[in-house]
C-alpha cells in the first residue's frame, strides 16, 4: 500500500486542529533568530516540582518493585493518600480501593470518560470555550457533542437550563470545568446544585474537571462537586497534580465517584494503558500527604503574577477582570479584531505566545488567553508588548471598518 492509499478514520478527520499544535514550531524559528520569545501560552508553571515529590521519585527509581506494571490497582499508597486529601479538602470520603482511580493525568481519564459511559449517537454536552479534550473523547467515542456557548453575560457558566430538552434527554455525560479554563471563572454552589440536578434529572453523569481547584486566590476556595447533596449518584471528578504541584509532565491525576462509574472508567482504561508509571504514583501520594504546605507558595506567586499582569494589561490598554482562580487571563479584544490574526501578530511581531479565543473553539472568538507562567516582571514585559499589538491591530480594524 504507497502513502497515497492509506485513508484515515472519519472519526480523525472530525477532530478540530488542538489550539497548541503548531505553536512549538513557530516559538523554535523565532528563539533560534534570536527573538526574546515570552511564552504565555500553555498552562505550564516554571515553579519547579516539589522536592518531596523528586525525593520519593528518586528513592522509586531505585527500587526494581517500581519499575513493574502498575496496572489500573497502581500504587495503594496514592490512592490512600489521594483519597485522605479529598477528605481533608472537601470533608467528603471515598474508598481507595473502589471509588478512586490513578491516571496518567486526568485528560486522559476526561477523554475516555465517553467511551465508558455513551454509545455512538449519545449526546455529550461540551462547554465551549473549553478544555479541548471534552469534545476529543467525545467524537472519538463516536459521540455526538453538544456544544453549549459559555458566555460573559452569564459568568461564563454552563448553563444547563439554555439547553433543549431534548438535548438533555438524548444526553450521557456533560462536561463541567470550574475554576475554569481558558476563562477563570469560578462555580457558586448554587449554580453546582443545579447542575447536579439537571443531570439527576436527565441521567447524565456530570464529569467534573477540577484541574485548578487549588490555583485560588485571596479568600476563594474552590469546592469539589460532591459539596453538593446527591452528586455522588451522577458525578464523577477528576483532579490533576499538574498544576498544584508544577508535575505537568509528570502525568498523573486521579478520578473519583461511585463504584459503578470508577469500574466502567477502570475497563475502558484497561484496554487502552497500564496505568501512570508506579514511581510517580509514589511521588504524586507525598505530595498529596504535604498538599496543604506545598500549594500555600505556588498560590502565593501566582498572586503576585495575577496582580502584576492585571496592572499591567490595564496600563496597555486591555480591559480585565482579575480572576479568582486558575492561572489564566481571558481577555476581551476590541470589536472586529480577530482573535487568531491578533495571537498571530503577538507571537511575529513582539514574540509573545498567547492563544487565541478561537483556539478553544467559535465560542471563544472575540477574546485571547494568557497564562500566568513567567514572573511578574516577564508579565509586565509581556503587557507592554501586546499593548503594542493591540494599538496596530485596532488600526487596522478601524481602517478596514471606514474603507468602502
Ligand atoms: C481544564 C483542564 N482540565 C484538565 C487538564 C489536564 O491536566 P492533566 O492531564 O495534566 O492532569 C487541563 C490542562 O491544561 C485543563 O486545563
Amino acid at each position: 500500500m504507497s502513502a497515497s492509499e492509506i485513508r484515515l478514520s472519519d472519526r480523525l478527520r472530525t477532530l478540530p486542529g488542538y489550539p497548541l499544535a503548531e505553536v512549538p514550531a513557530i516559538k523554535r524559528r523565532l528563539l533560534e533568530a534570536g527573538v526574546d520569545v515570552i511564552d504565555l501560552g500553555a498552562g505550564d508553571n516554571d515553579t519547579p516540582p516539589p522536592t518531596v515529590a523528586l525525593d520519593a521519585l528518586a528513592d522509586a527509581l531505585h527500587d526494581p518493585a517500581y519499575s513493574k506494571y502498575g496496572f489500573q490497582q497502581g500504587l495503594p499508597q496514592f490512592r490512600k493518600a489521594a483519597s485522605n486529601w479529598i477528605e481533608r479538602r472537601f470533608g467528603v470520603r471515598f474508598d481507595p480501593t473502589t471509588e478512586l482511580l490513578p491516571l496518567i493525568g486526568s485528560k486522559e481519564g476526561l477523554s475516555h470518560l465517553p467511551f465508558a459511559v455513551a454509545n455512538p449517537g449519545d449526546v455529550t454536552i461540551v462547554p465551549e470555550p473549553g478544555y479541548q479534550a471534552y469534545l476529543g473523547g467525545s467524537i472519538l467515542a463516536g459521540a455526538e457533542p453538544y456544544i453549549a456557548a459559555l458566555e460573559a453575560e452569564h459568568d461564563f457558566l454552563l448553563k444547563f437550563d439554555r439547553i433543549p430538552a431534548s438535548v438533555l434527554q438524548r444526553a450521557k455525560v456533560a462536561f463541567v470545568n470550574y475554576p475554569n479554563n481558558p476563562t477563570a471563572a469560578v462555580a457558586p454552589l448554587d449554580y453546582l446544585a443545579e447542575a447536579v440536578a439537571a443531570c439527576r434529572k436527565y441521567g447524565i453523569v456530570l464529569a467534573y474537571d477540577n484541574a485548578y481547584c487549588e490555583l485560588t486566590f485571596d479568600d476563594y476556595k474552590a469546592p469539589s462537586i460532591f459539596e453538593i447533596p446527591g452528586a455522588r449518584d451522577v458525578a464523577v471528578e477528576f483532579f490533576s497534580l499538574s498544576k498544584s504541584y508544577s508535575m505537568t509532565g509528570w502525568r498523573l491525576g486521579f478520578a473519583a465517584g461511585r463504584p459503578e462509574l470508577i469500574g466502567a472508567l477502570t475497563r475502558i482504561k484497561t484496554y487502552v494503558d497500564t496505568g501512570p508509571f508506579l514511581a510517580v504514583q509514589k511521588a504524586g501520594a507525598a505530595a498529596l500527604e504535604h498538599s496543604e504546605a506545598l500549594v500555600a507558595p505556588i498560590r502565593t506567586e501566582l498572586t503576585r503574577r495575577r496582580d502584576a499582569a492585571a496592572v499591567a494589561l490595564e496600563a496597555a490598554g486591555f480591559t480585565v477582570q482579575r480572576p479568582k482562580a486558575a492561572m489564566y487571563f481571558w481577555i476581551p479584544l476590541p470589536a472586529g479584531v480577530e482573535s487568531a490574526r491578533f495571537a498571530r501578530q503577538a507571537l511575529e511581531q513582539q514574540g509573545v505566545v498567547v492563544l487565541p479565543g478561537s483556539a478553544f473553539g467559535p465560542a471563544g472568538e472575540g477574546f485571547f488567553r494568557i497564562a500566568l507562567t513567567v514572573g511578574a516582571e516577564r508579565l509586565r514585559e509581556a503587557a507592554e508588548r501586546l499593548g503594542s499589538v493591540l494599538t496596530t491591530t485596532r488600526q487596522e480594524a478601524g481602517s478596514l471598518a471606514a474603507a468602502p
